[in-house]
């Protein structure tokens, strides 16, 4: 179990809640940092001088079902203070003695709970109210208090939905105070780690900058790194932090695929080698991505040859560059936590994201990740705090494998050239409407059928273009953004009237899940 020993900060543990990372954020919104663990691998000589308060979070399972799970209670013993969070809760208070039953009301959504004794934890929770509503979700309860525990507010269902036993600084709450919908929730979170921790905020844009160029120094020494850069945000954010922290050993790799937005290769060698001065290598590889993927419709067999090539030419770059130890990568939180390395959990695969694994075992390189522990809307504050353009850091995520997953079917020149120009016109309209950053993410595919249209006096059978446009908080979920009539119909008309091989356009309504954002 390796965690950050470096900075102060509030561990989670997870026990499989589907709002741990929400517990996370929120520390972090607050100024301070937070690290998620799984249960099943946290061992009591983990705990190291760092870790100023524990959150056991939510989670699917029965407090009686835990012995299956390992969890070592001593973790609980180190003097430390524990905030558990409804299955934390209930496992808190029966690990101390206490007694967890199934409820008989079972919990979902809003419910009030009634102020009974007070504590550090509620200072200011209730305002100037005896009650306040918070957001359940549970079918068991705690049912005997352990002792020296005592209740801080109760609801009608849960006579102990807040508990606390002062000396040991162990705290309960039944509901989740991480989610929106509990009213003053934060605060809670607030009192638990300022007034009850006692940790000191240690997480601006600025801290983690100097931190992280800190750190990467000491990863590094005096060794070259090699860096994938895609002109995205994270990859951008990774290069820009490692030109700040070790200059010209950093090479950047930027690999022209054929398959990046119009202008894409022309924007970044701009931005990174004229006005950044990274040491940045220009690879054009159109013809070797394209020749790989001729005659090729699965979309796995794409995201694969693609992922294995760019190995391929980093590799042959590395050795070309000579003595390369490091390959440094935009691993997000949310990749490493999907990746299942954090928190163990059972995530099934849905589709193979190359950017997380695969590259660095064949390469025999040792990884950099500096921002692996940071949240898409931290990276982009970090870029900021770093020079980064606004542009830049508020561009839509772009996927590696590019157009090659927004064109259902093979690959061919002629299409590639159809897709980039449609895209083009339908970034460029968000941009002109003022709409392109209310949108999380937009882009246009070309799908493999052709229909039948009429322009002029002739019959036309030509391509589909899918439009997608989405609002999302991380990637995870998505909703459809919802555009006004009339710019559907002026988009509609400038990629139909502009561009040969395109007859009709359909926009994307499906959510996510059941959809995925890309298409393949
Ligand atoms: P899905 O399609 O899985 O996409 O709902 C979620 C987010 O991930 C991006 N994406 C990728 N990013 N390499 C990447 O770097 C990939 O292979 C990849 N596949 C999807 C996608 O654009 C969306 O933002």
């Amino acid at each position: 179990m390796s965690l950050d020993q470096n900075l102060d900060k509030i561990l989670i543990i997870d026990f499989g809640s589907q709002f741990t990372q929400l517990i996370a954020r929120r520390i972090r919104e607050l100024g301070v940092f937070s690290e998620i663990v799984s249960h099943k691998k946290i061992k009591p000589k983990d705990i190291n001088y760092s870790i100023k308060g524990i959150v056991l979070s939510g989670g699917p399972l029965n407090v009686y079902q835990i012995n299956k799970y390992s969890f070592d209670k001593k973790i609980l013993q180190l003097n430390i203070p524990v905030l558990g969070i409804c299955f934390g809760h209930q496992i808190l208070s029966k690990l101390n003695g206490g007694r967890v039953k199934q409820s008989k009301h079972r919990e979902f959504g809003l419910a009030n709970v009634f102020k009974k004794n007070k504590s550090l934890l509620t200072k200011n929770f209730f305002g100037n109210k005896k009650s306040n509503k918070v957001w359940m979700s549970h079918a068991d309860q705690v049912s005997k208090l352990p002792n020296n525990f005592k209740v801080v507010a109760s609801s009608i269902n849960s006579k102990f939905a807040i508990v606390e036993n002062k000396i040991k600084k162990y705290y309960g709450v039944q509901f989740h105070p991480e989610v929106t919908h509990t009213q003053n929730g934060k605060k809670l979170i607030s009192n638990f780690i300022f007034l009850i921790c006692k940790i000191k905020r240690n997480w601006s844009p600025k801290d983690q900058k100097n931190q992280l160029i800190k750190e990467v120094r000491k990863q590094v020494g005096n060794n070259k790194v090699i860096c994938a850069l895609s002109g995205g945000v994270d990859s951008s954010v990774v290069a820009q932090l490692l030109n700040k922290a070790i200059g010209k050993k950093l090479y950047c790799i930027f690999v022209n695929t054929g398959l990046l937005r119009k202008n894409e290769e022309v924007q970044v060698v701009q931005t990174f080698k004229k006005r950044l001065k990274i040491n940045l290598i220009y690879v054009n590889a159109k013809n070797e991505f394209l020749n790989s993927l001729k005659n090729i419709s699965d979309p796995e067999k794409k995201r694969k040859i693609i992922g294995n090539l760019f190995i391929k030419i980093f590799e042959r770059y590395a050795k070309k560059i000579k003595n390369v130890k490091f390959l440094a990568q935009g691993t997000l939180y949310p990749d490493l936590i999907e990746s299942k390395s954090v928190t163990g959990s059972q995530t099934s695969k849905i589709k193979s994201h190359h950017n997380v694994g695969g590259l660095p075992k064949k390469m025999n390189l040792k990884l950099v990740e500096p921002l692996k522990f940071l949240f898409k809307d931290e990276v982009r504050k970090l870029g900021l705090e770093l020079n980064l353009s606004k542009e830049i850091i508020s561009r839509h995520p772009f996927p590696g494998p590019g157009l090659a997953i927004r064109m259902p079917g093979i690959i061919t020149t002629k299409k590639i050239k159809i897709l980039k120009e449609a895209d083009y016109y339908f970034i460029q309209a968000l941009k002109d409407h003022g709409l392109y950053h209310k949108i999380w993410q937009a882009y246009a595919a070309l799908l493999p059928v052709k229909t039948v249209g009429v322009m002029g006096d002739n019959r036309t059978y030509e391509y589909l273009c899918l439009l997608r446009a989405i609002t999302s908080e991380d990637g995870m979920t998505a909703d459809y953004y919802e555009f006004k009539k009339s710019f559907m119909q002026s988009i509609s008309n400038k990629i139909v009237n502009s561009i040969r091989g395109i007859n009709r356009v359909v926009y994307d309504v499906t959510s996510k899940p059941p959809s995925t954002i890309e298409l393949e």
